[in-house]
């Protein structure tokens, strides 16, 4: 720059993106807004020949993430937010409005929960909680202004498989969306979307991610309903950070491998937990599709082990209320993740205060295994 100040050349001086040559990895767009020559250019914009305008609306890192879970997810659009809760909260909002009704399986994770039984009832939205076990429970739930059905396709904690076949063949027969959350079993492991689920979505802040150091969000599905989804992202500013989308990005490359392993590892794990004294069940579902079932395990400990003295006996693998990192982690879900639904619910779902959930990360299995059989001696010993 020539003939200004100091002080003026020190503000412009840097940060122009003069490269010419091609990145091999998309670089971080950490920027709030695009830049414009002239006002044809903003134009453009508006006349869709140029991408960009303002990172709440969009940005590409957002886009490379979205379209990276929609093709793994083979759905054709996708949205990413600044969480799983507002994933799911958009995602809702393309459906249902004031006045409109879901109906959700009652073993949902706590805070969708919430998010249903709370905040969307003070917006209008009203939602029944049924077993989603009898197909026949929900139909005798829908009513007139049913507009959506809604469920995890691997549920938190109990391992629940959905039946996502039947689902989607009740919801054509009353004309109603489906919405399912598939955290749990990734798209590695199942696509909700290619069985004609409508809305698939994810807390990406789990295996999409997988290193616990990003919390972000992402719903793919129909065109019509991701193009609602965005505009309530947008209106919401549940945006996700450039950053947070290139490290999910990034995160999502290992998908693949990072399941594979997690999956082998939890199969083992349940096979010998099934086994070991002081461990009343063992949760892990079976014939789930045929690349796996379940990289979670979850417990009860026997009425006489004691929960404490399991905890505390876990050696290296520490108490986190999150999963799917690449260490292996426990949670109890009485006291974190499902601490906001009822008492009753809870009892009656078989959350008790002996259940445990295993996040089986990718570390050595016979490690992995070794301590959750020593932990389980030591708190039946007590
Ligand atoms: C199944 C499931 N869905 C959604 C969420 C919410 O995701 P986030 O914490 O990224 O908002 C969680 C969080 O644990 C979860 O387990």
């Amino acid at each position: 720059m020539k003939n200004v100040h100091f002080d003026t050349s020190s503000v412009h001086a840097s940060g122009h993106n003069s490269v010419k040559s091609v990145s091999k990895i998309n670089p971080i767009y950490q920027t709030s807004a695009f830049s414009f020559t002239d006002l044809d250019d903003l134009e453009d914009y508006f006349r869709g020949k140029n991408d960009y305008l303002y990172t709440r609306m969009n940005n590409p890192n957002q886009n490379d993430f979205a379209n990276g879970v929609a093709q793994l997810e083979q759905a054709p659009a996708g949205v990413v937010t600044s969480s799983g809760m507002s994933a799911i909260l958009v995602g809702i909002l393309s459906v249902a409005q004031n006045g409109d009704h879901i109906v959700a399986c009652d073993d949902l994770y706590g805070g969708t929960y919430q998010l249903l039984s709370d905040d969307l009832k003070s917006f209008g939205i009203e939602t029944t909680f049924v077993s989603f076990k009898n197909i026949g429970e929900i139909e005798e739930n829908i009513r007139p202004n049913t507009k959506l059905i809604y469920s995890e396709s691997v549920t938190n904690p109990l391992l629940r498989v959905e039946d996502l076949d039947a689902l989607v063949l009740l919801a054509k027969k009353h004309n109603l969306t489906t919405m399912i959350d598939n955290t749990f079993a990734t798209p590695y492991v199942l696509q909700p979307f290619t069985k004609g689920i409508d809305l698939v979505v994810h807390s990406a802040t789990k295996y999409l991610n997988g290193h616990s150091d990003v919390t972000a969000g992402v719903v793919v599905g129909r065109e019509d309903l991701i193009a609602k989804a965005q505009a309530k992202m947008i209106h919401l500013g549940c945006n996700l950070g450039p950053f947070d989308a290139w490290l999910a990005s990034r995160g999502l490359k290992t998908l693949s491998v990072r399941m594979e392993r997690h999956i082998a590892n939890a199969t083992e794990l349940a096979r010998q937990l099934k086994d070991t004294a002081g461990i009343k069940t063992v949760y892990y579902p079976e014939f789930v599709s045929e690349t796996g079932n379940s990289s979670i395990v979850t417990i009860e400990l026997d009425e006489q082990s004691d929960v404490h003295t399991f905890f505390k006996s876990l050696d290296w693998v520490h108490i986190v209320p999150t999963l799917a990192g690449v260490e292996t982690t426990v949670s109890y879900p009485l006291g974190t993740s499902h601490r906001s639904l009822p008492a009753e619910a809870c009892e009656k779902l078989g959350i008790n205060k002996n259940v445990i959930r295993i996040s089986v990360g990718i570390e050595n299995v016979d490690d992995i295994c070794s301590v959750f059989k020593k932990a389980a001696e030591k708190a039946l010993k007590v």
